[in-house]
């Protein structure tokens, strides 16, 4: 599942639904709005180097 615009308002809530549906999720972001603070949850879980 790619979400484009994952970091923003609504992508960061559409991550959050498909990875509670059980969904592998890749975000496409170059964070000019959406603050990585939205997915933060999520590069912690899965890939801490980024956190
Ligand atoms: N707390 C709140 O109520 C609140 C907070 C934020 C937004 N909003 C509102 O929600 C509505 C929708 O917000 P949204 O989620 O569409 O906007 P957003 O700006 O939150 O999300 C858009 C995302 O797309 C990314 N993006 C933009 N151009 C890009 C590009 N060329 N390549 C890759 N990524 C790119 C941005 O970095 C951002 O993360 C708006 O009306 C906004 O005002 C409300």
């Amino acid at each position: 599942m790619l979400v484009t615009g994952g970091a923003g308002f609504i992508g960061s809530r559409c991550v959050d639904h498909f990875v509670a549906k059980g969904h592998r999720v890749w975000v496409l972001d170059n964070l000019s709005s959406g603050p990585k603070a939205n997915i933060h949850e999520w590069f912690a879980a899965n890939w801490p180097e980024q956190a």
